[in-house]
């Protein structure tokens, strides 16, 4: 029988501190009704002193309790962000470090935005099914309150700090991904970006003293919609399955809208998508796996389930998965 990765564990992390809108509503020109409506966002999640790597290590810690294993048998690791703490070394081998696992252990990150999640996850179930990994430790995590521009209303109301993370673990049997696409198209890369604190070569007049995150808001809605919605058909035909054998659907949380307008191009009634994006607004490469970590705690995930995970975000890049729980 083939291979398959199972998720036998869940875990997250957010930083303590509440960022409200009314606390916003003191910084720039914005108001909580403008936020809500917009978006769905009430309050996220900004770090004090909870790094990239603090994030992603307890987060990590929690899912490898919840998978009830020890981090010594994890044989890969690998990390989706865009808000690493250094260059190099990667998050992954920071990571591998801080939570004592073995050495000759494979661990590297991958940069796909707000896709980083599910990217990592792809990346991963391809080295279980090749038999190259037995148990892997996926990750997303980002800390975009570094990458923010505080003085921007038009993006800094929309994101927060986060981490998720879940344990593959090598099995047979009908549990565990089903079916994993990434995909790209970096024409469209000026739609979300940010430049950071690398000299550019390529990008020298733009962006030399531009840091932070820049973004078409309109266009990048518009194509969130459509892609994720075709993303999640496509998948599920590849999948063998039909739309309404979808138990819970959990899509990257960055505008209620978005996700709503996706929900009823699919025909998927309320309680079949998961959202947390009140209480975090975009964590980026985190939302998946906090969302999912989230559902799981709440009991909405059963044995046997079909739950599917889609994203969209910086490059452009999007993916999607089907997993039976
Ligand atoms: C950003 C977003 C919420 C804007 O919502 P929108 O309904 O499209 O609003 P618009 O951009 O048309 O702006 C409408 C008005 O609100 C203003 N505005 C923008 N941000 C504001 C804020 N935080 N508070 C108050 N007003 C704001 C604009 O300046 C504009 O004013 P104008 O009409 O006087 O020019 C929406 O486009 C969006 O969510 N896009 C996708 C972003 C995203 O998900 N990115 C991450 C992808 S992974």
């Amino acid at each position: 029988m083939a291979l398959r990765s199972r998720i036998s564990g869940t875990g997250s992390c957010v930083p303590r501190k509440v960022v409200t809108n009314q606390d916003l509503e003191r910084i720039v020109d914005t108001s909580d009704s403008w936020i809500s409506s917009r978006t769905g966002i009430k309050e996220r999640r900004v770090s004090v002193g909870e790094t990239t790597v603090v994030m992603a290590v307890k987060a990590a810690r929690n899912a490898l309790k919840s998978a009830d294993i020890s981090a010594k048998e994890i044989d890969l690791v690998v990390v989706g962000t865009v808000t690493p703490e250094m260059i190099f070394p990667s998050t992954a081998c920071l990571v591998q470090s801080q939570l004592g696992i073995k050495s000759g252990a494979a661990a590297f990150d991958v940069s796909a935005a707000c896709s980083g999640f599910l990217y990592a996850l792809d990346a991963a179930d391809k080295y279980i099914k090749a038999g190259a990994a037995k148990k892997a430790l996926v990750i997303g995590v980002d800390q975009f309150s570094r990458i923010i521009d505080w003085k921007d209303r038009s993006t800094c109301v929309l994101f927060g700090d986060g981490a998720g993370a879940v344990v593959l673990s090598a099995g047979e049997g009908e549990r565990g991904v089903l079916s994993s696409v990434i995909h790209s198209d970096g024409r469209h890369w000026e739609m979300l970006y940010a430049p950071g604190s690398i000299q550019p070569s390529h990008f020298e007049e733009k962006a030399a003293n531009d840091y932070y995150v820049k973004m078409n808001g309109n266009e990048t809605f518009k194509l969130a919609v459509r892609t994720m919605g075709k993303a999640i058909t496509d998948i599920i035909e590849d999948a063998g399955l039909a739309t309404e054998d979808i138990a819970l659907l959990i899509p990257h949380q960055a505008n209620i809208r978005i996700i709503n307008a996706t929900k009823e191009r699919l025909k998927l009634p309320d309680d079949r998508v998961f959202t947390n994006i009140e209480k975090y607004g975009n964590t980026s490469a985190g939302s998946i796996p906090l969302a999912l970590d989230e559902a799981v705690r709440a009991g909405r995930v059963k044995d046997g389930d079909i739950v599917v995970f889609v994203s969209f975000g910086g490059g452009l890049t999007w993916g999607a998965t089907v997993v039976r729980w």
